[in-house]
């Protein structure tokens, strides 16, 4: 029998947590054995979590590396703007990492850690989570038939609740909260990993971006709204407004719980008043258009790849539901589908039949795949880490394994990205 891997958590917050989860649920192929966070409360909910001894608590990611290996490998689930000081010298301890995107917010950061990882030898998996996801997994594997892929097209509708909880109100607001003001980065990272990973081996060379924040501004809040929405916002204003933070989180109370009652999180069963009195104080209260949000609500995103082929990302928000829709086109055929539906269509050129094509519907709810899946990302969360596990035991990963070297192009392609959309360019994309 194999030994499990054994992991040391670093930032023991809502991310890390999720993935060592698996070590819960399957004690013989992962053991947490130590967790670093500043945070002592986190450090103690760790502790409690995974039965760790004291002397394998940690102040820091820093602390930890200084030392030496203790395990083999580490999670990482620190915040974005952390990932690159917290990495580095758990590398050159000698840690294989689980690290999560965006693994550097700029592309100075990114060569940092790109070096440090090709020096240290070891093996990095970014949380590209939506690879795992058995919808795009089920698309990748089904591309040869389609020949050439010529374009792609991919949506992103970001919901309104999440736009306010994360972008607008939360913590990827901006540089003081996350190190970098990226939509893009924060949270359709995903969406241009998947076009790189569907384009596999195929560099892309020059992108073009629009955008802006249309809605969350100062200038468009309602004449005599205040600033924060439980103290000092008119009731008349307040009540007809549907991004209040009473509406949002008092009405939702368990909807992004774990960003709103962050401060509540060693509370057992806080009450609604206690929840009431925090939104009072919190960047979750605050008028959603007085937060000093510096991202943007609407970008899109044009990229060529080396062999002539096009991509297309669009990202929107302001919908009342959620969605990410794929279209891929290629010289026998196309693909597409919506990830909500966990299901897409097929077609494929056939000279042979009537129709002149053969088309498939793949429903992956009915042949039940995506049924039984813990954890979020339409099922990538726990696939992702199962196949980190099979990386490092010496199994064969999966399709949809990244490493950090098939991260690059992606998140080059982002930050490129948003220089075209400052600048009004189109800019060229290196390797690197
Ligand atoms: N893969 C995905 O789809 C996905 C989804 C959401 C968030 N994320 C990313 O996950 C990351 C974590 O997000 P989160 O909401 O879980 O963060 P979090 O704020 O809940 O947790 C981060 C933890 O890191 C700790 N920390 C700070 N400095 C540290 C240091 N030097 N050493 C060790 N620990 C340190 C903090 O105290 C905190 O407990 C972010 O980069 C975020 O962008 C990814």
């Amino acid at each position: 029998m194999p030994q499990p891997i054994t992991a040391i958590i670093v930032g023991a917050g809502h991310r890390s947590l999720v993935y060592a989860r698996y070590a819960l649920d399957h004690p013989d192929r992962l053991k947490i054995v130590g967790v670093a966070d500043p945070d002592a409360e986190r450090r103690q909910m760790a502790q409690r979590y995974f039965s760790l001894s004291d002397d394998m608590l940690f102040e820091n990611a820093a602390a930890l590396a200084q030392r030496g290996k203790l395990a083999d490998a580490v999670i990482n689930g620190t915040m974005d703007q952390q990932h690159v000081e917290t990495a580095v010298p758990l590398l050159e301890a000698g840690y294989d990492m689980l690290l999560e995107k965006p693994f550097a917010i700029n592309e100075a950061e990114l060569r940092t850690l790109i070096g440090a990882a090709r020096r240290s030898g070891r093996k990095v998996m970014i949380c590209h989570v939506l690879r795992y996801a058995p919808f795009y997994a089920e698309i990748r594997k089904r591309l040869p038939a389609l020949g050439k892929i010529q374009g792609i097209e991919t949506t992103e509708h970001v919901s309104h609740h999440h736009m306010l909880v994360s972008y607008v109100r939360g913590k990827w607001r901006g540089a003081a909260t996350a190190g970098h003001h990226s939509m893009l980065l924060a949270k359709c990272c995903h969406d241009i990993d998947l076009i790189m990973w569907m384009k596999s081996g195929i560099a892309p060379v020059r992108v073009s971006s629009f955008g802006g924040m249309q809605q969350f501004r100062p200038e468009n809040a309602p004449a005599g709204a205040g600033n924060r929405c439980l103290v000092d916002c008119p009731p008349e204003i307040e009540d007809n407004c549907p991004f209040s933070a009473r509406k949002q989180y008092l009405e939702h109370p368990d909807r992004w719980s774990f960003y709103v009652w962050r401060d509540l999180e060693n509370v057992e069963r806080p009450t609604l008043e206690q929840k009431a009195a925090l939104l009072k104080t919190s960047d979750y209260g605050l008028c959603a258009y007085k937060t000093g949000a510096e991202i943007v609500d609407n970008q899109t995103v044009i990229i060529q790849f080396a062999d002539g082929s096009i991509a297309s990302h669009n990202m929107l928000t302001g919908t009342p539901l959620a969605q990410r829709t794929i279209h891929i086109t290629g010289e026998r055929g196309e693909i597409l589908g919506r990830v909500d539906d966990s299901r897409f269509t097929m077609r494929v050129l056939d000279p042979h039949s009537t129709a002149e094509y053969r088309e498939e519907t793949v429903d992956l709810n009915a042949s039940g795949d995506t049924s039984g899946v813990k954890g979020g990302h339409a099922g990538g969360d726990e696939r992702l880490v199962a196949d980190f596990v099979s990386l490092l035991l010496g199994e064969k990963p999966s399709v949809s394994c990244t490493s950090i070297e098939d991260s690059i192009a992606g998140h080059m392609t982002v930050f490129r990205a948003d220089q075209a959309m400052e600048t009004g360019q189109v800019v060229e994309i290196p390797r690197v």
